[in-house]
């Protein structure tokens, strides 16, 4: 496969970010042109950011699996579109070229079918990383039912309310999934869930662990036997649903600073072009490349760059089941290795963890097919960035630092591998389409360089959110109504004398631990219930490890031992969302410092838990100032 649209150098950066903005519709429709639609848009672009209402390539009609596979069936179906690495290295890999993934996905897809799913139903997905769940996702967008993929961690709560929210009918999922030496029980925890989702119609399980399960009459099927019953069907074709390019092609739920998570949601064409156009642009993918991404598909990464960018441009994409430190802090190492990985794609908080083994585990493994290497999730700090840019690149290859969020779709500002320069802990330029501006409290914009505000985004690009599910005026006033006309990230952000941009970390209420958005009313609302809790604050903390830590101010009214206590309200929130939420450090104090109106001051908790005590700032507003003094003594 060619990509006309690949810029190769700077001058043609500049170019087409220039066109970009000054032809928003020419730019975006020479893109489009080179995607297999069933029918052409009308029109590029229509919209407005005060409903919001936007819309691409309005009136088009496709199915993203079209473009993901069977265009690449001509002249490209022996080529690996799969790579598959189990958790345990003596298990052997998987390959799935571009035919035998296409076949599958239809497969399942009629499997789907069979159990009653139609265009427009929402089909949870609860895996492992396995290759089975890169099909159910795809067999999904087959048929033109709306996906929505909960990331492994989650505790039954937090997929019951997920599952409630979207009103899904039918879930995929595993018996179990291996993570290192650990085996979660995935149908387990989706049977709890469901205790409380009496509206689920059918639950198709894959074997991966061949743990015990329960398998309920009259819901509960075996993925395996509704396959074979597709092949004594003779396995039909499964055409592919025509889409409206503004059709929902899947939920993914993200934390905000309210308390309940929210359904981004995403569209066919616009999602297809935009992750298309970033794959091919920031990582300057060349056909015959190995692409690995070491995020999860419970995760947008692993939706926009382990599924549908890569596919849709044809490359192979690796997908590992396992964590960096297993069996070994090699792991990462031995499977570029293995399998001569040319773009590697990973968190600033697995490299930081890796630095912590030493360069033992690195030197043994051959890195030299490495060609480009990417960071996404959050701030990736200067040392963290050189390590991985003179350790695992050796030097010569380009680091990607590339900002976005789920609500964006896909990377926004990220240079280009060896085509814009990079610059240690700088995403530094925006991608062509993307019109970045900095702002101050009052919303008015920061001109000029050499600046720092909050970082919106003041024009469409085609992989924006486009509503969160069910609740419109949810999206409106998260993301469009803090600042009029324009999009609001919840990012800070820094423009350099040169204008590269520098992600800051987040400005709203959102905790960022290893790269996982956890909401911080979200996490206090789960501590909350915890018996004998009577309130609680949370904010994060610099973690040398993790980015951000979690530090827990409660009220706590009961006589047991403290540290049983923490332990406990751990579990609480294990349950209530999952362990990626466990609080790192539990404070116990006998008041939050409240201003008269009865708002928490977390500017000063955010201190405290910092360890930075010197100057707290003006408490004169506080209803009771001599609290403070005492939360200070009893910081951990
Ligand atoms: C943060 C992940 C700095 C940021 C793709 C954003 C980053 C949030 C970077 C979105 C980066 C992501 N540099 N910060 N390169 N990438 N972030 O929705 O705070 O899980 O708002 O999407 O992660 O997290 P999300």
């Amino acid at each position: 496969m060619n990509y006309p649209y690949q810029i190769k150098n700077l001058e043609e950066y500049k170019a087409a970010y220039t066109k970009s903005v000054k032809e928003p519709e020419n730019f975006w429709a020479e893109v489009a042109e080179n995607f297999v639609w069933k029918k052409k848009w009308d029109s590029v672009l229509e919209w407005n950011f005060s409903e919001p209402s936007i819309k691409w390539f309005k009136g088009g009609k496709l199915n993203i699996t079209e473009n993901c596979l069977d265009r690449h069936l001509a002249t490209n179906a022996n080529t690996p579109a799969i790579i598959w690495e189990s958790n345990d290295p003596e298990e052997h890999h998987r390959v799935l070229t571009y035919k035998e993934l296409h076949f599958k996905v239809c497969q399942f897809a009629n499997v789907l079918k069979n159990n009653g799913v139609k265009k427009g139903d929402r089909v949870c997905i609860y895996m492992g990383m396995i290759p089975e769940l890169s099909i159910a996702t795809l067999a999904c967008a087959r048929i033109g039912a709306i996906h929505s993929v909960i990331f492994g961690g989650f505790s039954a709560q937090a997929i019951s309310d997920r599952l409630q929210d979207a009103h899904a009918e039918y879930i995929v999922t595993c018996d179990g999934g291996f993570r290192g030496t650990k085996d979660i029980p995935l149908k387990s925890v989706i049977d709890d869930a469901l205790i409380a989702c009496p509206f689920v119609k059918r639950v198709i399980v894959c074997t991966r662990t061949r743990t015990a399960v329960s398998m309920i009459k009259g819901r509960d099927v075996w993925w395996e036997d509704e396959i074979k019953k597709v092949e004594t069907q003779g396995n039909p074709a499964c055409p592919a649903e025509e889409m409206d390019a503004e059709d929902a092609l899947f939920i993914l739920y993200t934390s905000g600073s309210t308390g309940k998570p929210k359904g981004v949601v995403h569209t066919c064409a616009g999602y297809m072009v935009w992750t298309n156009y970033t794959f091919v642009n920031v990582f300057q993918y060349k056909p015959g490349q190995v692409h690995f991404c070491t995020a999860d598909i419970g995760w947008i990464t692993g939706h926009s760059y382990i599924v549908y960018g890569p596919l849709s441009a044809g490359a192979t994409s690796l997908m590992f089941e396992g964590i960096p430190t297993y069996p070994d802090a090699g792991r990462f190492w031995d499977v570029v290795d293995k399998f001569k990985v040319n773009i590697l794609y990973t968190a600033p908080t697995a490299i930081r963890s890796l630095m912590s083994f030493g360069l033992d585990t690195v030197n043994n493994k051959d890195l030299s097919s490495l060609q480009v290497l990417g960071s996404v999730g959050e701030p990736i700090n200067e040392e963290a960035w050189q390590w991985y840019y003179k350790n695992i690149g050796k030097e010569k290859c380009p680091v990607v630092d590339t900002w976005w969020q789920t609500e964006t779709g896909g990377i926004l500002i990220s240079n280009l591998a060896g085509v814009t320069p990079h610059k240690p802990s700088f995403a530094t330029l925006p991608l062509p389409g993307v019109q970045p501006c900095l702002v101050d409290e009052s919303g008015k914009e920061i001109e000029g360089n050499g600046v720092s505000g909050n970082l919106c985004i003041k024009f469409p690009w085609p992989g924006i959110i486009r509503t969160t599910y069910n609740d419109h005026e949810r999206c409106r006033q998260t993301y469009f109504s803090t600042y009029k006309g324009l999009y609001f990230t919840g990012d800070g952000c820094l423009r350099d004398e040169e204008g590269n941009y520098r992600i800051t970390g987040r400005v709203d209420d959102v905790l960022n631990v290893s790269g996982h958005r956890i909401g911080t009313a979200e996490l206090e609302n789960a501590i909350n219930m915890h018996s004998g809790v009577i309130e609680s604050a949370i904010v994060g903390y610099p973690h040398d490890i993790k980015g951000q830590g979690i530090y827990a101010y409660v009220i706590y009214d009961g006589t047991h031992d403290h540290n049983l206590t923490r332990k406990d309200i751990a579990q609480t929130v294990t349950h209530i969302i999952g362990a990626i939420a466990k609080p790192d450090k539990i404070q116990f104090v006998t008041g939050l410092p409240k201003t008269r109106s009865g708002k928490i001051m977390r500017r000063i908790l955010r201190k405290i838990a910092e360890g930075d005590t010197g100057n707290l700032g003006d408490t004169s507003t506080l209803l009771d100032p001599t609290l403070v003094d005492v939360i200070k003594e009893g910081a951990l």
